[in-house]
């Protein structure tokens, strides 16, 4: 399905008139009454969309510079008018719905275990021990998010976040060489950022959500790889464990919004832990995912990858309330994921 011979080219918005509807430009307010240069002060802030103001609350408004309680609040009044109160018939939602996409693998076992793909507008994870595969799988999704797939979805961008320094670009030739696209192209369409503190981390996404306004629609997919290794070295000890989670609640929170807001597949992957208390007690699987109860909750689907022979690695959906615990076999490959031959 994923094989061909399209050139990639720069995706351009004129083709995507269909996300014009989706996306109410925070100039719209202007209408309301709220002064340009407002809008630019929270544009400036990360907060470029109509919906954006709603997901962030009165009190980190107000932090913003030159905006006033008073200010505030007449904005908060505006995107009110323009959302008329924030409800939808289920009809209608469904409806808003339909530009869920979905983005393959690589693997087309490991895309039907998690429901035909990694969704947009959803935080998928991805945790197992090293060499699991977690970022042999993201440069993956960078060329796949490219290629154009069933009910319209016509490719798209990709922004990379590399907390490991472990992004390589001659992987992304490689692979696009196996979807038999270009690969100057395909690593055009990636744009790269490495974060080395757990605050530059969240501070890129303001980055992150200017960029997906800039191009509304062309942006598909936002990989972070990886979400916790840089919170492992910025807090340590049970001491500052409180302040941590706090962050990274901030952070998911941020990440949620930004797939809600753009409609973009938002994937990240994570590293695991032996429990040693898991290992007194017996426990059948002594190793789990980091970030506790907060990661758990923030991602709507969570993979464990685990090692098979040679290059075969195996996928099982985790703790998932309305998937079957299925398991998949893929390998990993010069040309990326893909199926396993056993
Ligand atoms: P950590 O980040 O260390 O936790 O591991 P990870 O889960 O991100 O592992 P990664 O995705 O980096 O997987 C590494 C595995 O991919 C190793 O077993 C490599 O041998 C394999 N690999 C990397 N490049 C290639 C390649 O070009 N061809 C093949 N066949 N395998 C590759
Ligand atoms: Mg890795």
């Amino acid at each position: 399905m994923l094989q061909g011979d399209q050139v990639v080219e720069e995706f351009d918005q004129d083709d995507l008139d269909d996300d014009e509807s989706f996306f109410q430009d925070i100039d719209m307010l202007q209408s309301q009454g709220i002064n340009a240069a407002d809008l630019k002060k929270l544009k400036q802030a990360g907060i470029c969309t109509v919906k954006g103001v709603q997901m962030t609350t009165r009190k980190r408004l107000c932090t913003i510079k030159g905006i006033s309680e008073a200010k505030m609040e007449k904005i908060k009044e505006a995107c009110a008018k323009l959302e008329e109160g924030g409800f939808c018939t289920a009809l209608e939602f469904a409806d808003k719905r339909k530009a869920v996409f979905k983005l393959s693998t690589g693997s087309s076992e490991l895309d039907k275990l998690v429901g035909g793909g990694i969704e947009s507008m959803s935080i998928t994870e991805v945790f197992g021990e090293f060499r699991s595969g977690k970022t042999q799988l993201s440069h993956t999704l960078c060329v796949s998010t490219q290629m154009p797939g069933s009910n319209g979805y016509a490719g798209g961008k990709v922004i990379f976040l590399d907390t490991e320094n472990t992004f390589r670009p001659d992987r992304l030739r490689d692979i696009a060489d196996r979807f038999g696209l270009d690969q100057s192209a395909v690593l055009d369409n990636v744009l790269y950022a490495r974060a080395y503190t757990s605050e530059h981390q969240f501070e890129l996404l303001d980055f992150v959500a200017a960029k997906f306004h800039e191009e509304p629609g062309v942006f598909k997919l936002l990989v972070v790889d990886s979400i916790m290794a840089l919170f492992r070295v910025d807090f340590s000890g049970r001491g500052e464990l409180a302040d941590r989670q706090q962050k990274l609640a901030q952070m998911l929170s941020r990440l949620q919004k930004i797939s809600e807001e753009f409609n973009v597949a938002v994937f990240i992957t994570n590293q695991m832990t032996a429990d040693p208390g898991a290992t007194m007690s017996f426990q059948a699987d002594p190793k789990k995912p980091v970030g506790g109860h907060i990661l758990a909750h923030a991602s709507t689907t969570r993979i464990a990858l685990r090692k098979g022979r040679g290059e075969l690695r195996i996928a099982k959906i985790y703790d998932s309330p309305n998937m079957p615990e299925n398991e998949a076999t893929f390998a990993i490959t010069a040309g990326g994921i893909a199926d396993g031959k056993e």
